[in-house]
């Protein structure tokens, strides 16, 4: 695989980063996740101006221009031959001895890669999966997308240990979000309801194309927290994210959601996101 490296296209094991890396050593870093599909990159823009807030909030400067982040992810897939799967984007603050406080003019690391994988259509977007419930582990900024993902790798680890698929988290008697999704339910008299943006979750980028294919198509909508029960009874629910889409939820913590099946809102939802995406 051909990965890029601070400036630099080469093979993934001609990649280096310092050790004393503000990433690596703090978690002090920003990341992005776009899909690749048919060979186009999925709802990129969005990605890329949360890239650029996610920098901002943590004062670290854009690495270069946009329009040559665009590029890198181009010459990725060429390179790659990359036709469905992910591109990766990290920036962190860049290397100094270590310390808390950094000092200031640090050039920040940028790095990129891709991941080939199977994204639609794949066993768990047609049948579903189960997500267990947790109590949120994370920061009280979950609206910057860092890299400092240990609360997550933790929760998915015991969610599959105990049998499931993936996790949704609590806090305050509400789901906050997936480990690494956006949480919806479909209530049993059709209305979409996810969260409102906060420092409490990431606002995905699925979530905003969504939100918007629910209004092209006159899908009723609400923006509110959700309790666990409140899944546990829903007729439908589903998780969005760049690497999975619009993703069946069947099972929540024990409880089957309607049927056991992906619901017909979930259904139509994934083919509407599928549809605008190619
Ligand atoms: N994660 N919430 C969290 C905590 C996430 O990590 C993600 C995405 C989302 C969905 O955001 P979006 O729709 O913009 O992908 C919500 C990516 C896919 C990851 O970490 O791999």
């Amino acid at each position: 695989r051909i990965v890029y490296c601070n400036g630099d296209f080469m093979p993934e094991e001609d990649a280096r980063i310092s050790i004393f890396d503000r990433g690596f050593l703090f978690g002090d870093a920003i990341y992005e996740v776009t899909a690749v599909l048919a060979g186009r990159l999925i709802d990129n823009d969005l990605h890329l101006d949360r890239l650029e807030r996610s920098l901002a909030a943590l004062s670290i400067p854009m690495p270069t221009p946009r329009s040559r982040l665009e590029q890198i992810q181009a010459e990725l897939m060429a390179r790659n031959g990359l036709s469905e799967g992910t591109i990766y984007l990290q920036v962190s603050r860049g290397e100094a001895d270590r310390d808390f406080l950094y000092p200031e003019g640090l050039a920040p690391n940028f790095v990129a890669f891709t991941q080939a994988r199977k994204l639609a259509d794949t066993p768990a977007q047609r049948n579903g999966i189960a997500v267990d419930l947790a109590e949120d582990p994370r920061w009280a900024r979950r609206d910057i997308k860092t890299a400092m993902l240990l609360g997550q790798v933790l929760a998915k680890r015991q969610a599959r240990a105990a049998g499931y698929d993936d996790v949704w988290m609590v806090e305050d008697g509400l789901v906050t979000e997936g480990a690494s999704s956006t949480a919806f339910i479909i209530t049993t008299d059709g209305r979409v309801v996810t969260r409102p943006n906060s420092r409490s979750t990431l606002p995905g980028c699925t979530r905003k194309a969504v939100l918007r294919l629910c209004g092209d198509h006159g899908l009723r909508l609400e923006e509110r927290g959700f309790s666990p029960d409140e899944a546990g009874a829903a007729a439908e629910a589903f998780a969005t994210s760049a690497s999975s889409f619009v993703m069946p939820v069947v099972k929540i913590a024990g409880s089957a959601i309607g049927d056991g099946r992906p619901g017909p809102m979930t259904r139509r939802l994934q083919s509407y996101y599928i549809e605008a995406a190619l």
